[in-house]
């Protein structure tokens, strides 16, 4: 505990000298989040991080998420210094969408438009009419629909048959998928509803859609956080990375929280439903990055490539706005 105290004072301290304020997501752990509002910074969903960031008038933003959220911010912030805690915190489902193989991809259906999920590299977002979260992903695609555009969908295939189904529209979908909420299981999820008959069960739509059809709310982590909030019931069961317990309790601390499961329950369930890579963002690392910043912790965009991905995002955050 001292060492975690002496952390969060060079933290402080760093934050200050460099003129810099912490972006962290809901799944990052409960004492990075508790840290990055205690000193003025924001917790938030990949969407909101995204705007809080290019709103802010620090200088220097600390991205602790994964890379593509570090990419995002410094896409819509060039003239800012953007850190992260390691820059080898991936993403599964950006990992699953090569640049070059998903070009070729759009280039085998031109009469698509194409849609990618933030969750790419700059490169794949380059490639993208529009980029769009979970958080506004049905509005996006009803909207595209309904001017009669047909569509290609990257690179979350849970997400992806989610909208469609929501929506029909007529989707070609990459195949990736989050190795965190690909790993939810129906019957297990079907027993623990059995043993909590009163629960309400809240789902992000990376989960495989069998778990999808079982949810009382589907969203993103903010959605989730607002759903757990205005349900009735009293008992709440997740399906989402655990870092997302800390705001939801804080958001309904009468209510009680149950951890979907997942394949990995059991033994260890400290590594259930937790991304690896956010697990990445300690306190530690997130001193370095602000003391050391350079090649190991600064997020660098090529300039050609930045002014191309910069037009799908800003269509979605005007979109959403
Ligand atoms: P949200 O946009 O819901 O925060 O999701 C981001 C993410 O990486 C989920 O796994
Ligand atoms: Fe990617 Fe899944 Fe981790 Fe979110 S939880 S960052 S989608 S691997």
């Amino acid at each position: 505990d001292d060492e975690k105290t002496f952390y969060k004072e060079k933290i402080k301290r760093l934050l200050k000298q460099r003129d810099a304020v912490m972006v962290a997501h809901y799944y990052t752990d409960p004492e990075i989040q508790a840290l990055a509002e205690e000193t003025g910074g924001c917790v938030a969903d990949s969407l909101e991080m995204a705007r809080f960031g290019s709103q802010h008038s620090a200088s220097t933003l600390l991205v602790a998420g994964v890379r593509f959220m570090g990419e995002t911010a410094k896409i819509l912030s060039p003239e800012k210094t953007v850190l992260m805690p390691t820059l080898h915190a991936e993403c599964s489902l950006d990992l699953g969408c090569p640049e070059k193989e998903f070009s070729d991809f759009c280039d085998n259906h031109p009469d698509r438009t194409v849609v990618v999920y933030a969750n790419t590299s700059a490169a794949v977002k380059a490639r993208a009419d529009w980029v769009v979260t979970s958080s506004i992903a049905v509005e996006l695609i009803e909207h595209l629909d309904s001017l009669g555009e047909k569509i290609i969908w990257a690179p979350d295939r849970h997400l992806g048959n989610y909208v469609r189904k929501q929506t029909g529209a007529d989707i070609l979908c990459w195949q990736g998928a989050c190795i965190v909420h690909d790993e939810f299981k129906t019957q297990a999820l079907t027993r623990m509803k059995a043993l909590y008959p009163e629960a309400a069960v809240l789902v992000h739509p990376e989960s495989p859609q069998a778990i999808v059809d079982m949810a009382d709310a589907v969203g993103s982590t903010s959605q989730l956080i607002q759903a757990a909030k205005s349900l009735p019931n009293s008992k709440l069961i997740v399906a989402t990375d655990r870092g997302i317990f800390y705001k939801m309790q804080q958001a309904c601390p009468d209510k009680e929280l149950f951890a979907a499961p997942t394949a990995g329950e059991g033994a260890s369930c400290r590594t259930c439903a937790h991304c690896p890579w956010m697990a990445m963002n300690g306190l530690k690392a997130i001193a370095e990055g602000l003391e050391q910043g350079g090649s190991q912790h600064e997020i660098q965009v090529e300039e050609a490539l930045r002014v191309k991905s910069l037009i799908p995002l800003n269509r979605m955050l005007d979109f959403a706005a």
